[in-house]
């Protein structure tokens, strides 16, 4: 077992299609203790008990965007686990501009800065309150969540993107500081298109997802081989890795362009 006797914090399972839902899974079958936390009007929808229920864990309510909740998160998950934590997911995002059509043209500047709070901003919060607290132990791991459009543009994905370049710029900045200070790495994944509640509420989700497969060697990766990308950044099998933004994409941000594609405009 890869996680055996390693303690963690896994946000952002909403239903059994959330990336962290399958990491949750995965981490329990790999022998990890850990709390879930999700916002409050998350857990409203009470599946995230399912999966507490299944992985002997608790669940614990925190806005990451927040900082008294954070603390919160961090208190009770000390008491949960009984000391400090060896890993932290942190699988958020979210844009009301997207949420309620905003195109890229009109954004509303309020709702931009919550996309950037709720999506990147919360990241840094998350780290610098665990560092404040003391409560990451020495070799532990942080894992956030991208996507390629903080490199490329993709129209739809709108101020989504600024989210993730700021994501994956913290991811760095944090990354570097925590591993002076306790050998704790930082990474973010850049996923494929996924099939969840955030993926298909992009507009037009269906049709990159679709290009995606079809740009990429391997096809999609799908949240359960994220899942696995995850336990292996949080078990002691990838030490050195930190800072980086790792494509997880089964080729697709390599490729110019494919046969499949080719054969679809011949
Ligand atoms: N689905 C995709 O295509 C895809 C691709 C690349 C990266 N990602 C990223 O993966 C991560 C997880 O998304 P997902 O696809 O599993 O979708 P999801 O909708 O299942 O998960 C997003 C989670 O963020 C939570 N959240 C929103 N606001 C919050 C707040 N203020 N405080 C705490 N939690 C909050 C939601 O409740 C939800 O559980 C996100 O960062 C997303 O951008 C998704």
């Amino acid at each position: 077992m890869l996680l055996k006797g390693k303690k963690g914090i896994i946000s952002g399972a909403l239903d059994e299609n959330s990336i962290a839902w399958k990491v949750a899974e995965r981490c329990f079958e790999e022998g990890a203790k850990f709390t879930l936390t999700n916002a409050p009007i998350a857990l409203r929808m009470g599946k995230i008990n399912e999966l507490s229920e299944k992985c002997s864990s608790r669940v614990i309510a925190a806005d990451l965007t927040s900082v008294e909740d954070i603390q919160n998160l961090y208190n009770e998950s000390n008491d949960f686990l009984n000391g400090k934590v060896d890993f932290i997911l942190h699988s958020v995002g979210m844009s009301p501009n997207v949420r309620k059509s905003k195109e890229y043209g009109n954004l509303n500047y309020d709702w931009l800065m919550k996309t950037l709070d709720i999506s990147a901003i919360s990241f840094h919060k998350m780290m610098q309150i665990a560092e404040k607290n003391q409560i990451l132990n020495k070799w532990s791991s942080i894992v956030g969540l991208s996507y390629i459009a903080a490199q490329r543009t993709f129209p739809f994905y709108s101020d989504m993107a600024e989210a993730k370049s700021l994501l994956e710029s913290i991811t760095r900045s944090y990354g570097y500081r925590l591993g002076n200070t306790c050998k704790t790495r930082v990474n973010t994944i850049s996923q494929s298109p996924t099939i969840t509640t955030a993926g298909s509420g992009i507009e037009g989700f269906k049709a990159f997802y679709n290009y995606a497969e079809k740009m990429s060697p391997l096809g999609n990766a799908d949240a359960s081989e994220c899942a696995n990308y995850c336990i292996f950044l949080f078990s002691d099998l990838s030490r050195k890795i930190t800072m980086q933004n790792l494509f997880h994409d089964g080729g697709f941000s390599n490729t110019g362009i494919s046969e499949d594609i080719i054969d679809q405009f011949s």
